[in-house]
């Protein structure tokens, strides 16, 4: 393989910037080019300012710091970029614009150079469809900001050679980014695998079953993510958020995986975008999130009569918890004045049906984070509140209680089961390897750890039971199973257990 010495940029805004800083301080040379007057320039001052904040800091010598911005070089016009081995595009995101800026890089480029656009929504073949030669033009997906996001997605398109794959990866590894390899799909890898989170809290607050700041606080401290849907959302900004919502939806045929939300368009139309609105799904003051203050726990009910499902995960340690909170552990449903479950997958309305429990004093304890973490209770449409307010108490002593209305799978159930599935149909998809979607989650998305190892350690067969559930009570086609992970249940083998080779 030749080894790419110099790199081309062409567009040098948020995203130019990052690329041209990762490939000089990965020893290349580098060459960028803006079509507006002055973006290289601002981008130079925006590089090197990064760069002499390192030396201040002592993150390098200014020797080293001189080199490296010696390396970085402004151009006038696209043909001083003749000279390179690769030239990446990060122009706006309009398929014209870019199509013809990549015809006009064929006619400039060496035959043996390689192009590649840092697209986040438009199909590279379609960039690549008026190019002569488009067995030399992939995807190169990187993240904001680039030099952070230490992972890049290559998209190999219908024409793109392996050579040209092979190339951009051994570029990415020798920048020190983890190199992906996606195919030319909507959302690429990284997109795709986040549509769950968000999608599927989207749909619980639809359904009345949470509010914003409760789905938010259990993603992070019962499942462990970094933010939740909504303070991600905001983050991002919902006219940007929804727009991909959209595009993927679509350009997947109207998969009911990746329906997006009607909550979101009156929402754009009024301006609340998050963040750099001051409103989004929450308030913002100086850029301080405004949140509605938790509720207190109310008094212990001493002597009060609890019944504790024997099929309870947490059976004995709910026992424990009911008796230091003064309440008094009966044998029989028939006996008690509150009952406590922990169903997978299942509302409380139809676990209590299926079980002739009575709905009027039953409280489901969310058993997938389990006590250690923070504790959603879950109440059906008639619980009593002298049940509910009991449940609370007893579940206050020693750990925070969010309580929530029916929903199957309570809260983290239903997004991690979403999550998994999504990422297992990327698999069975073949769109990306196992290793990839699992790496390229965890460092693109920040989650706790990749989609396929949250289902593995909640358990496969359990994952398949919370999707049949919600898909027997909801009635939706957008929780049915992908194969990839009722073929590895029946099989009983890891969720990450690649495809047997075909040849
Ligand atoms: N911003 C992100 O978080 C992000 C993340 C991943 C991918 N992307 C993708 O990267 C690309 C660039 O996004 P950005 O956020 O850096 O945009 P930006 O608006 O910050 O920068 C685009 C730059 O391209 C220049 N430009 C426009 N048309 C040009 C042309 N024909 N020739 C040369 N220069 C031209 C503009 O003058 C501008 O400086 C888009 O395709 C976008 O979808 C963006």
């Amino acid at each position: 393989m030749k080894k790419v010495q110099k790199i081309g940029v062409v567009g040098a805004g948020t995203m130019g910037r990052g690329i041209i800083q990762l490939f000089a301080q990965a020893g290349h040379e580098v060459y960028c080019f803006d079509a507006w007057d002055g973006a290289v320039a601002k981008a130079m001052d925006f590089v090197t300012g990064l760069i002499e904040r390192g030396v201040e800091k002592g993150r390098q010598s200014r020797e080293q710091a001189d080199e490296l911005i010696g390396r970085i070089h402004p151009c006038d016009q696209l043909n001083d970029l003749a000279d390179c081995d690769v030239v990446i595009e990060a122009i706006i995101e309009e398929i014209g614009a870019k199509r013809s800026l990549f015809k006009q890089l064929e006619a400039v480029l060496r035959s043996d150079a390689i192009i590649a656009s840092n697209t986040s929504s438009l199909v590279v073949a379609d960039i690549a469809a008026e190019c002569a030669n488009p067995e030399r033009v992939a995807g190169l997906h990187f993240f904001n900001p680039v030099p952070l996001m230490k992972v890049a997605e290559i998209i190999a398109a219908v024409r793109t050679s392996t050579a040209t794959v092979d190339a951009l990866k051994a570029l990415i590894d020798g920048a020190g980014h983890r190199a992906v390899i996606a195919a030319d799909q909507p959302g690429f890898l990284v997109n795709h695998a986040g549509r769950g989170l968000y999608t599927e809290g989207l749909r619980i607050i639809e359904d009345q079953c949470a509010s914003v700041q409760d789905v938010d606080t259990l993603m992070r401290e019962a499942a462990g993510f970094k933010m939740g849907p909504f303070e991600l959302l905001d983050l991002t900004g919902l006219d940007v958020s929804g727009k991909v919502m959209e595009s993927i939806y679509e350009q997947f045929q109207q998969e009911p995986r990746f329906r997006p939300s009607s909550l979101v368009a009156p929402r754009i139309a009024a301006g609340l975008f998050g963040r750099k609105s001051g409103e989004g799904w929450y308030r913002y003051e100086n850029n301080v999130r405004k949140d509605a203050p938790r509720i207190a726990a109310p008094a212990l009910h001493a002597g009060i009569k609890v019944w504790i499902d024997g099929g309870a995960d947490d059976h004995d340690s709910l026992v424990a918890l009911a008796q230091q909170g003064g309440a008094k552990v009966c044998d029989a449903p028939d006996d008690a004045e509150l009952i406590l479950i922990q169903p997978w997958g299942w509302d409380v309305s139809s676990y209590c049906a299926q079980n002739d429990l009575d709905a009027r004093i039953a409280v489901a304890v969310d058993p997938l984070p389990g006590l250690d973490k923070h504790r959603t209770l879950m109440i059906s449409p008639i619980t009593s509140s002298i049940a509910r307010d009991a449940a609370h108490a007893l579940l206050a002593q020693g750990g925070d209680v969010t309580i929530v209305n029916d929903s199957p799978g309570f809260v983290t159930q239903r997004i991690l089961a979403t999550i998994v599935n999504i990422a297992a149909n990327i698999a069975q998809r073949g769109i990306a390897s196992v290793e990839d979607i699992e790496d390229s989650v965890r460092i693109g998305l920040g989650y706790p750890a990749g989609p396929l190892s949250i289902g593995e350690k909640i358990g496969g067969e359990r994952i398949l039971m919370i999707l049949d559930a919600m898909q027997a009570q909801t009635g939706d086609m957008r929780y049915r199973p992908s194969l990839w992970l009722s073929r590895r249940v029946t099989l009983g083998v890891s969720l990450l257990t690649p495809e047997s080779s075909r040849v």
